[in-house]
């Protein structure tokens, strides 16, 4: 077969196409991965979304005008022109949305590699990086579809409940109970981070999310209250609280701004409502700060170690996957999409923004089962 790309049209997301071109040969230090499944959620829309601002487009560069959506997942090796990768070993890691990718893997562990193609060389490692599934201490075969989805949203959404911890809650706690509101409520990034804050003493955790997903917020049971986004003057204006803040709705974010005049942090993790982004120019408030997960992961692993950080992560997640796929009351249910058309109307859907919250998509333009 020849390789598959899903190509999106960078001046609008909904144009896609899929591109077919011939195998081209192997380099020297290449080595050539099936991709075999791969997650889509709003984070995936959101890189599209700021493919230029933030140079998503990057990795995956496509010809003018047209970009490739990178999005986490798992390849095996179907050929190989570097030494220590062999052939059907799998790696968990940051793939296009097509059927095969050639690679050139270096800084080789038994665990991991790095590619090394000089057009990521400036892109953070983070997304340069991928795991040997067979030595990754989060891999477990009979939960992999949850990794591809939750793991990297996962990992963001722990990582900002430690950020806020550890920076007491920019003072939200002192004086009786702060409020901590979160857009997006029902967005898997959201409802991880809800989770572990819902533990922490003296904050009151409200989700705020649109009406179709109120119910969905309410039944997770992470969240102590749920909104709707215009029901904001429920709330006492004088509170202090924070707004962490996945969906970048500029409208509401200025409405939060304005009303709560004890707002102590507002934090920009994501922008789910892709068509109503915006700036933050004269905006009422302590200035919006973008989130930088790696900042966080920086710190901790120099305070605690690199191996206790990684301890407290791994156990925080099989916790996390265990609850979310719990299922008496699963938060997450995953369906497969196989083939060019199914990738599509799959894309469509998670672009739309119309689409249960419970559902944890998986996508696959390899020829064989995902
Ligand atoms: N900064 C980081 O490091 C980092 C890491 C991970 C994720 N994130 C960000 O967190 C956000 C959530 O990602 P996710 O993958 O967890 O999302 P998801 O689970 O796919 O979120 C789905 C929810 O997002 C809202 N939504 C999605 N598309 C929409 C549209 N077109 N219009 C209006 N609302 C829409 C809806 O929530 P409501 O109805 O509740 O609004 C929907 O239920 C993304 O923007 C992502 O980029 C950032």
């Amino acid at each position: 077969m020849a390789v598959q790309d899903f190509l999106v049209s960078k001046a609008d997301l909904g144009a896609t196409r899929l591109r077919e071109t011939p195998h081209a040969g192997l380099g020297e230090g290449e080595a050539r991965f099936g991709v075999e499944k791969f997650a889509l959620t709003a984070n995936n829309i959101t890189y599209a979304a700021f493919g230029e601002a933030m140079n998503y487009w990057g990795f995956y560069p496509a010809e003018d005008g047209w970009g490739r959506i990178p999005v986490w997942g798992f390849a095996s090796v179907i050929e190989s022109r570097c030494p220590g990768i062999a052939v059907d070993d799998r790696y968990y890691g940051f793939l296009p949305m097509s059927n095969e990718v050639v690679l050139r893997p270096q800084r080789l562990t038994s665990a991991r590699f790095v590619d090394g193609a000089g057009h990521r060389a400036a892109l953070h490692e983070v997304y340069n990086s991928y795991s040997r599934c067979s030595a990754d201490p989060f891999h477990d075969a009979r939960t992999e579809d949850a990794e591809a989805i939750l793991r990297p949203l996962f990992t963001t959404s722990w990582l900002i409940d430690d950020f806020m911890a550890d920076n007491a809650f920019f003072g939200a706690t002192g004086h009786g109970t702060g409020l901590v509101m979160l857009s997006s409520a029902s967005s898997k990034t959201a409802y991880a981070t809800a989770y572990h804050l819902a533990r922490r003493p003296g904050i009151e955790v409200v989700g705020l999310t649109s009406p179709a997903n109120l119910e969905f917020c309410r039944r997770l049971g992470c969240y102590h209250r749920v909104a709707t986004y215009d029901s904001l003057d429920e709330f006492d204006a004088n509170t202090a609280c924070l707004y962490i803040d996945f969906a970048g709705n500029a409208a509401l974010r200025r409405a939060i701004h304005t009303r709560f005049t004890n707002l102590r942090y507002s934090s920009s993790i994501g922008g789910t409502h892709v068509d109503q982004l915006g700036g933050a120019r004269d905006l009422p408030g302590p200035r919006p700060v973008l989130f930088f997960a790696p900042a966080q992961i920086k710190k901790r692993s120099a305070e605690w170690g690199p191996d206790a950080f990684q301890q407290r992560l791994l156990s925080a997640w099989r916790e996390f996957v265990a609850t979310a796929l719990d299922s008496a009351a699963p938060w997450l249910v995953i369906e497969h999409y196989i083939g060019p058309e199914a990738v599509a109307s799959a894309y469509a859907a998670v672009l739309s923004g119309h689409d249960d919250p419970r559902r944890g998509r998986m996508l696959s333009l390899a020829a064989g089962p995902a």
